[in-house]
């Protein structure tokens, strides 16, 4: 007997092991309500916060799919994404490469899948904003540019989207148009325009539920915008708590490693006699990186200049006619020429907004010192168009001319 057992011993413990692998494997795929266990790498810094909701992406649940294609289309990735990508008119949508006169440029990219460029837990190929081809990829189909485009004869292609010069996506502040109608503002505009100040009605609530659902019942647009940012991503999810300091990737006080984010995260009772609560003093409860630290030596908090942490990450915006605070917190933050458009140039030209957002130490300082850099984006846009001639060439010539004079 022993000698059979001993005989049969490895097949026996192989049979065990493969058996309980196959029973887990088939508990992970069709029972567990935690399948993390089956992610094959890193989940990017974009997603992290939902990797465990594997459905979002993962809509095609066929499970050979799981192993290949993994089953991810445009349109689970649309459905989160598609109106913001609408909203700033995307420079390169699926929909230019299904014109047959642009297939010639799918020969070596395919454009037409969002996970070409945006590939998941494979940390080893992706870059920021949850990029996962090399950052010169623009010259699979732009290589003509560079041999006729006077200005751009000698730069690498790997500089095109990692200069602040354009990017594949939204380039509605770097469009030439653009560049042209600012060109030769100075560092402070004369007449800064600011969006008007709101009128506070107080809220007839006491803020005792400490529910999100509950606040959303009266304020459904903040809590529509609050879900598409990193804030509030989590609670686009009905299974999922919402998102705390402790599950980060960014720098954050220990001190509050379990605060909930929620809608009392910035509006707690208790604060409602500091008008800087919510649009400054909470962030510092959780935030603990060196931009967010600089910030109260920066001019911006020194010279009384109303700038908070808010008016950069959460703007006041005119919605037909509706003031409203974007409660995405992530809405303007990369790539940050967003922010450029919709708060910078609110006070400063658009020359001196670029050459600060296109330095990474002013980004760490929290734009305590002016730039030093010039972007030579403007400049290059005036030049060309002085060259091609026509009316307004003569407006960009005078004004080019008095500022040389200067
Ligand atoms: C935010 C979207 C998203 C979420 C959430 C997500 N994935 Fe993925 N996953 C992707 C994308 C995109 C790919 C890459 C597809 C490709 O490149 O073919 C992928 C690939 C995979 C692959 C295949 C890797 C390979 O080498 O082909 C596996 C396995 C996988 N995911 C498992 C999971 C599991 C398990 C979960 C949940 C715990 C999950 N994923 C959650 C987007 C997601
Ligand atoms: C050929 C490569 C490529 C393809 C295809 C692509 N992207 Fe991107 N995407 C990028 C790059 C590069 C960035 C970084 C910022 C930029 O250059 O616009 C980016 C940034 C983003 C961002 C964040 C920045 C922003 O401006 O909102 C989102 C969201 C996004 N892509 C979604 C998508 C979706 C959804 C699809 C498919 C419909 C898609 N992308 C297809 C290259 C691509
Ligand atoms: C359930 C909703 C959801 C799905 C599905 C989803 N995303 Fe996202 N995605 C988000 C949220 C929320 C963020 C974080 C907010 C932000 O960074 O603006 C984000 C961030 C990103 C970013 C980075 C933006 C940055 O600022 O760094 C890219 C790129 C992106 N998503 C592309 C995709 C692609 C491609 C797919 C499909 C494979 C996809 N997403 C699927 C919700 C989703
Ligand atoms: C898969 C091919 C493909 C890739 C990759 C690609 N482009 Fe394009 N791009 C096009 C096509 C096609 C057009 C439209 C050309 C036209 O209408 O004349 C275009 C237009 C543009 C325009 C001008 C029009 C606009 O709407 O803004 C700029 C600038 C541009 N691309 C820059 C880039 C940069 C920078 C990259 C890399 C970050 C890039 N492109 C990557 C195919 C591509
Ligand atoms: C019964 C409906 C109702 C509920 C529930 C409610 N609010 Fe309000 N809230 C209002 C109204 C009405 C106003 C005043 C008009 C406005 O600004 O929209 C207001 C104003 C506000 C303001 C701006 C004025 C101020 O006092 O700072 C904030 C912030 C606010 N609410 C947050 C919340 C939060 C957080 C919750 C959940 C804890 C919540 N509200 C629950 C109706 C409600
Ligand atoms: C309760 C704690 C808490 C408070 C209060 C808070 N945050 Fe956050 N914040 C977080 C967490 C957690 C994240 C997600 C970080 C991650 O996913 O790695 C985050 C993300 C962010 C991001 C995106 C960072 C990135 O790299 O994508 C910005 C910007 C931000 N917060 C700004 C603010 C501002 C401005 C305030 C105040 C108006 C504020 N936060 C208040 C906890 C907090
Ligand atoms: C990260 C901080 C933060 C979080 C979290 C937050 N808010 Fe706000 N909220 C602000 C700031 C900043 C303002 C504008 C200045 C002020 O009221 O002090 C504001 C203003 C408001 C207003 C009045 C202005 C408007 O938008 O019309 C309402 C209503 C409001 N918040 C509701 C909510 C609700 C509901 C939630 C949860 C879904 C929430 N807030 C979560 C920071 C936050
Ligand atoms: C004048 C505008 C401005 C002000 C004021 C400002 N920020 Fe930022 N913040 C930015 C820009 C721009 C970035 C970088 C975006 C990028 O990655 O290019 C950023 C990045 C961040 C990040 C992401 C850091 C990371 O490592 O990913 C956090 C968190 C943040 N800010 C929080 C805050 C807090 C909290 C305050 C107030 C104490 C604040 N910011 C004040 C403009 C501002
Ligand atoms: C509400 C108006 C306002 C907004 C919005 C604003 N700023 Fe400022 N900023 C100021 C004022 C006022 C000063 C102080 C200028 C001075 O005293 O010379 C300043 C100072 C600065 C400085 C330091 C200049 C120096 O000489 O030390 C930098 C850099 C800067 N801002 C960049 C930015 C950037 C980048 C943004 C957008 C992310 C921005 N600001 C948004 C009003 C604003």
């Amino acid at each position: 007997m022993t000698k059979t057992l001993k005989r049969y011993r490895l097949p026996l413990i192989w049979l065990l092991l493969s058996g309980g692998l196959a029973a887990y494997l088939y508990y992970l795929f069709y029972e567990a309500a935690d399948k993390t266990a089956l992610l094959p790498g890193r989940t990017t810094d974009a997603h992290h916060q939902i990797e465990m909701e594997c459905a979002a992406c993962h809509t095609d649940e066929k499970l050979e799919n799981v192993f290949t294609s993994a089953g991810v289309t445009n349109e689970a990735c649309n459905a989160c994404h598609k109106e913001d990508l609408a909203n700033f008119s995307d420079s390169h949508p699926v929909r230019k490469f299904k014109n047959p006169e642009n297939a010639v440029f799918l020969q070596h990219i395919d454009a037409l899948n969002c996970i070409t460029c945006h590939s998941e837990h494979n940390a080893k190929i992706t870059g920021k904003m949850a990029v996962s081809v090399p950052s010169d990829y623009c010259a699979h189909c732009h290589d003509v540019t560079l041999r006729t485009v006077e200005s751009h004869k000698d730069l690498a292609f790997d500089t095109c989207s990692t200069a602040g010069c354009h990017n594949y996506h939204d380039n509605i502040s770097l469009e030439p148009s653009y560049l042209l109608r600012h060109f030769g503002e100075s560092k402070m505009l004369l007449d800064p325009h600011l969006p008007p100040a709101k009128d506070k009605v107080p809220c007839p609530d006491p803020w005792s539920s400490t529910s999100s659902q509950h606040c959303a019942s009266c304020h459904d647009t903040e809590m529509s915008d609050f879900k598409k940012g990193k804030h509030g991503m989590r609670l686009a999810f009905k299974n999922l708590s919402p998102m705390t300091p402790d599950k980060a990737r960014i720098p954050m006080k220990n001190s509050a490693s379990h605060a909930a984010m929620d809608c009392r995260a910035c509006h707690q009772p208790e604060k409602k006699t500091d008008p800087l609560f919510a649009s400054q003093n909470a962030c510092y409860q959780c935030h603990d990186d060196e931009h967010t630290r600089n910030f109260q030596s920066s001019p911006h908090f020194t010279r009384n200049t109303g700038v908070t942490c808010a008016t950069c990450h959460m703007p006041a915006e005119d919605r037909e006619g509706q003031l409203v605070i974007n409660h995405d917190n992530t809405a303007n933050l990369r790539p940050n020429e967003k922010m450029i458009k919709n708060v910078c140039t609110d006070c400063h030209g658009l020359q001196f907004a670029m050459d600060s957002m296109t330095s990474p130490s002013l980004l760490k300082s929290n734009f305590s010192s002016a730039p030093t850099g010039t972007h030579p984006g403007i400049k290059w846009a005036v030049d060309a168009k002085i060259k091609r001639g026509g009316d307004d060439a003569k407006r960009l010539q005078e004004i080019l001319e008095a500022l040389q004079g200067n």
